[in-house]
């Protein structure tokens, strides 16, 4: 079928896609679909965006890579620049990488490095969150806390600790919602004494987490409380905003939602690049950065394809797109829309247990049974059939399994390109309702 391998299966036949303009793709039978979950998370300004393409095409004609080790450029110069004034006072240095998982990668390393740099280095054990998600590279995968994707290599993988997701609709047995936060942050806490306090480096997690739970904000309070506990015991706070970054929840840094709760490391990617060209970035605070060269110089993590000229010129061009059109805003009210239309369409549906999310990071829980939030047998493959009779339906949305324990759960995440229009969200809306409908499910 096709020679190459990627997520697709054996038997599996892609459309085979020929042009994209604004929230529209056309495949080569000339059908069209409208990107409603901006593929995953990651076209941030849609298909085609002439500025950016112009971007892109200027920097070309003048050199593709001036490559990291020996020249600095414009592009990287000014998107570091622009990185630093958005992420806000605390975050201001920036490893360039080519996308999600080596930012993780990175994101992991700076924190082991800057231990090491300050003497102390048995700081090497990690904590992260079950159902989270951090990439497919090995270090970012033993942080992910994704059992289905993990499966195949879980004896090779990083010994982790790992403690539950902050998700108030399906908070631990026995929990009550009011007293999720002080119990998550205790769980926190416990962990850290466990491993033994001397022993952390970090914890990382996703301040509203994407593909493995589907688009789950944290309870109130959550991130001060992580916050106190890291500061009280050395340990760095890793937040992964590469799929809720760059504004696509209603602020430019998702856990800035949280009381301008800054992190010490923060990674982006997806919407960073917005899909024109492979861009990822770990940033983080001078004192990290101090620490780590003024004892080694450098920091020991950089790969070939690191600050490409190109890709730092199309993420230059997004940024100054989103920032002079007033994306961040725009996410934030067509979010409240599109969530509105969201509860409007599925409030009575019977299969929809849950709709959650911030900004144009919204998704919704699909239930066997909403009363006591029963999920589909995972042999009934919910999250796959939901795709099919989607993208039946003209509508690229991007259904996941696991939400609710690595394993059974799913979801349906909606995420649009920041650039969608009103009508097309009601007609994404119509398009879902018509997927589910079609998938008669009991
Ligand atoms: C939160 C988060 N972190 C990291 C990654 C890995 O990014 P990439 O697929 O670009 O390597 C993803 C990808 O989905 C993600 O959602």
């Amino acid at each position: 079928m096709h020679l190459w391998v990627n997520q697709h299966r054996r038997d599996q036949r892609l459309p085979r896609v020929t042009k994209g303009q604004g929230c529209e793709v056309f495949d080569e039978t000339g059908k069209r679909y409208l990107d409603g979950s901006g593929g995953p998370a990651l076209f941030s300004l849609g298909y085609s965006h002439p500025e950016v393409n112009e971007a892109i095409s200027e920097q070309m004609a003048r050199i593709q890579f001036g490559y990291s080790t020996t020249f600095t450029s414009d592009a990287i110069d000014a998107l570091a620049e622009m990185i630093a004034e958005e992420a806000g006072p605390d975050l201001k240095y920036t490893s360039f990488v080519s996308g999600g998982s080596e930012a993780v990668e990175t994101a992991l390393k700076v924190a082991l490095q800057y231990h090491a740099a300050r003497g102390d280095g048995g700081r090497t054990h990690f904590i992260a969150r079950r159902q989270s998600w951090h990439g497919y590279t090995m270090g970012a995968l033993s942080v992910s806390g994704h059992l289905a994707r993990r499966r195949p290599y879980e004896n090779v993988l990083m010994p982790v600790t790992f403690i539950s997701p902050a998700n108030e609709y399906r908070p631990p047995a026995g929990v009550e919602v009011e007293d999720l936060t002080d119990y998550l942050a205790s769980e926190l806490e416990e962990a850290i004494l466990d491993i033994g306090p001397g022993r952390v480096a970090a914890f990382i997690f996703e301040p509203v987490v994407g593909a493995a739970g589907g688009a789950v904000p944290p309870p109130p309070g959550y991130a001060q409380r992580v916050r106190e506990i890291c500061d009280r015991y050395g340990v760095l706070m890793i937040a992964d905003e590469v799929m809720c970054g760059i504004g696509r929840c209603g602020s430019w840094r998702a856990l800035a939602l949280e009381d301008g709760c800054s992190p010490d490391i923060m990674t982006i990617a997806k919407g960073l690049g917005g899909g024109f060209m492979p861009i990822g970035a770990c940033v983080y605070r001078e004192e990290i950065y101090d620490a780590i060269t003024n004892l080694y110089g450098t920091v020991a993590s950089v790969h070939t394809y690191s600050g490409h000229t190109l890709a730092c010129a199309a993420g230059l061009a997004v940024l100054k797109i989103i920032r002079r059109d007033k994306l961040v805003e725009k996410c934030r009210s067509d979010g409240l829309y599109l969530k509105n239309a969201l509860h409007q369409r599925f409030d009575q549906n019977a299969h929809v247990g849950n709709i959650r999310g911030r900004g144009l990071f919204l998704a919704l829980e699909i239930v066997q049974d909403r009363e006591n939030k029963r999920p589909f047998s995972p042999d009934r493959k919910i999250a796959d059939r939901v795709r099919a009779a989607a993208l039946e339906e003209g509508l690229i949305c991007y259904p996941s399994s696991g939400s609710v324990d690595g394993i059974n759960g799913d979801h349906v995440l909606l995420s649009p390109p920041y650039i969608v229009s009103r009508a097309e969200m009601d007609e994404m809306v119509e398009q879902l309702e018509r997927a589910l409908r079609k998938l008669d499910l009991h």
